[in-house]
Formats: C-alpha cells, structure tokens, sequence
C-alpha cells in the first residue's frame, strides 16, 4: 500500500536518512519541512517529495493541512544536543516539548498515525543495567541540573501520547534512539566546542588540530547506534504501524557497540588515519581530560551507563542492528572526507 508520510525535521540527521531510504526503497511519498535544504542534496526532485522550506512554529497552517492529508506524521524536529538543555533549556522546553504537543493534538484531532521519537534519555540515571521500554524507572536529577529539562519534556510527551492512546484511541509507535551516529549528524566544521553530540565532537578535534577532551576521565559508556540500521527499524515500524507496532515502545539501539567515550575518542582517532586526508591531524591529536563543570558548566549531570534492551524490536518487529563499532566510525569518516566543505578545511588546515 503506498503511504503518505509528514516527516517534520526532514532535513536532520534522522529526517534526512530516512527521507532518502523511503524514496530509494519504497514507493511511498512524503511531505517534509525543514528550516533549510543542506542535507537532502538532489532528495527534492523527486517527484515523491514534496519538501518546503520552513519553520514548524511559523508555518502551522501548512503542518495541520498535511497532518490532515497523510496517512502517518513523523515529528523529528527538537533541539537534541546535551551543551543546548544547559545553556538554552526554556528553547528546549518551547521547541521539543511545546512544538511537538500541537503536532500530537493534531495527530488526535484528525486520527492519524503517530510514531514519535521518544529518547535514550528518558531512561536518565536509571538503576538498571539494561534499560528496558516497559520496566525500567526513569531517573533525573534535582531541578538546578537544568540538563533534564530534555529528558523530563520528552517524559511528558511520552505520557500524553499513551494517554492519548488510551482515551482517544490514537495510534502512536514510540521509538527511543540510543546515540545513532552516522553522515549528517552534526556539522563537523562548526569549530565551535561543545556545538556537536560527541563523535561529531571527537572527529571535529581530529579535523581542527585540537585535543579531544574527555568529560570526567572518559568512563561513561554509550550504546552506539549506526543510523542504517535505525532506518531499517524505521522502515519496519512504518509498515506496520497499524498492527506490531502500534501503541508500543522500541528501544532502537545495539548493545553490542556499549564503549566508554575513551575508547570512542581512542577508535576514532585510530579509524582517521585510515583516511590519507586526516592521517597526520589523527595521528598528532591528544586526548585530555576536562571536568563536567569545565565543559558543560554547573546545569550539566551525566549519565554512566545507557544500554538498550531490544528484545521487543527483535521479537515484534524481527529487527536487530548488524553495524560493529568500527564500521560504523569508518562509515561515518568516509562521508565527512567526501564534503567539499570538509576535505577543503582538512587540506587547508594541513597547510596544502
Ligand atoms: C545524547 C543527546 O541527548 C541526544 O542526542 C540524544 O537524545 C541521546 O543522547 C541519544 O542519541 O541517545 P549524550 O549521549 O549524553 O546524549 O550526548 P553526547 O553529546 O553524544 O555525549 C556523550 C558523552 O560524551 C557524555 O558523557 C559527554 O559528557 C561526553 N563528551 C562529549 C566528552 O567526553 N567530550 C566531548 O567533547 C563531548
């Protein structure tokens, strides 16, 4: 059967990817909006995408016609970056939580299917060793640590949605991303610290000459996720969104890829030489400690330890992620030096 789908936010890191895996492997169309075009590339021409420039929190009229016109609204548009909940919390709050609730309401009002990012955050600092969608507690900090007005506005989301389900019989799949990285997940040249999510971060040090700096030593461990095999996971959740999928939760992540950010920072530098472009910058590149206040400032509380259960997408929806670390690092590289943008910084940097 071939959908309409919303997808808001499709020219982010998600947005984009899995724009371009619908239009490449399926015959379905979609409707984006995005605030700029940079990463959809010739995406636009196809004649299944019907893509415009513009703001969510602007252009309403546009986001309830199409909520309207599609079968499955997909909102990816939120602020997603830990150094933004601490500096600019209340754009947090207005942007993720206050700008999505209406895109929900909608999805209420004219009966349409939801699947909405939830967050490996949400889990916060939970007790348990692998984080588990329908048991596991959700565990913040007290209120000063501003850092989970993203994960407590993402909770409340997640709450209304099920409500909503519940009530109003709405049909929602929540899907909770652990670190995905991939192309296009953050923009590597902004020589701006603490402007990217961390591999973005590392591999930007790499570019720029600078030392890599570890928060608090480097212990914390995350779930690394390649954005191929979350797209896969997507793709399945749209398909059957009206029978496995629906009114459920997936945690989309690989256990598999759990590394300390040391070992991250340690990887990339090693997969970068690979590249003759970034050999010598990688090879120069130190790793230095930082505290959590130095970086971040006093808003700032970190998580230790974050490891999807995915029995239920493994089950249900008969996904499991195949990517190793290293591939996905190397994958990940190998778009970057390919950026104009990108190899000319490298080569002007290098002196060339
Ligand atoms: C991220 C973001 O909140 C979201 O992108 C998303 O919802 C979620 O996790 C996800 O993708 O699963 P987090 O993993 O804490 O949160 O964010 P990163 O910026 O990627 O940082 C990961 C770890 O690296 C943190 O412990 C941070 O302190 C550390 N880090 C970051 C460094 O040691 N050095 C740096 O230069 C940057």
């Amino acid at each position: 059967m071939s959908l309409k789908i919303m997808i808001l936010g499709a020219n982010g890191f998600i947005g984009s990817a899995l724009t371009s895996a619908i239009l490449r492997a399926r015959d379905w169309e979609v409707f984006g909006i995005d605030l700029s075009d940079n990463k959809l590339g010739d995406l636009p021409k196809n004649d299944r995408f019907h893509f415009v420039e513009g703001d969510i929190t602007i252009n309403r009229e546009w986001v309830e016609y199409h909520v309207k016109k599609c079968d499955v609204v997909v909102p990816l548009v939120a602020i997603a970056n830990p150094a933004q909940y601490v500096t600019h919390p209340l754009r947090v709050f207005e942007l993720d939580f206050e700008a999505n609730l209406t895109v929900v309401r909608h999805c209420v009002k004219y009966g349409k299917r939801l699947i909405f990012p939830s967050t490996s955050e949400i889990y916060g600092m939970s007790p348990d060793a692998v984080l588990d969608e329908e048991t596991s507690p959700l565990v913040y900090g007290p209120i000063e640590k501003q850092r989970w007005i993203y994960a407590a506005s993402k909770q409340l989301l997640d709450r209304v949605i099920y409500a909503y389900g519940v009530r109003d019989n709405l049909d929602y799949t929540l899907f909770r991303p652990f670190n995905f990285i991939g192309p296009n997940l953050d923009n590597v040249e902004e020589p701006k610290e603490g402007s990217s999510r961390v591999f973005t971060q590392f591999l930007s040090n790499v570019l720029y000459r600078r030392p890599i700096k570890l928060v608090d030593g480097g212990r914390q461990k995350r779930s690394f996720t390649y954005i191929d095999d979350a797209i896969e996971c997507l793709l399945t959740i749209l398909e059957n969104a009206q029978s496995r999928a629906s009114r459920r939760i997936f945690n989309i992540g690989n256990p598999a890829n759990c590394v300390s950010i040391r070992d991250l920072a340690e990887r990339t530098i090693r997969i970068a030489q690979e590249f003759p472009l970034l050999r010598e910058s990688a090879r120069a590149t130190e790793i230095v400690d930082i505290s959590a206040g130095e970086y971040y400032g006093k808003y700032y509380q970190d998580i230790q330890v974050r490891v999807p259960a995915i029995q239920a997408a493994q089950r249900d929806l008969g996904w499991r992620p195949t990517t190793d670390l290293d591939t996905a690092i190397r994958r990940t590289i190998e778009f970057y030096v390919k950026q104009e943008n990108f190899s000319a910084r490298a080569a002007a940097l290098a002196g060339n």
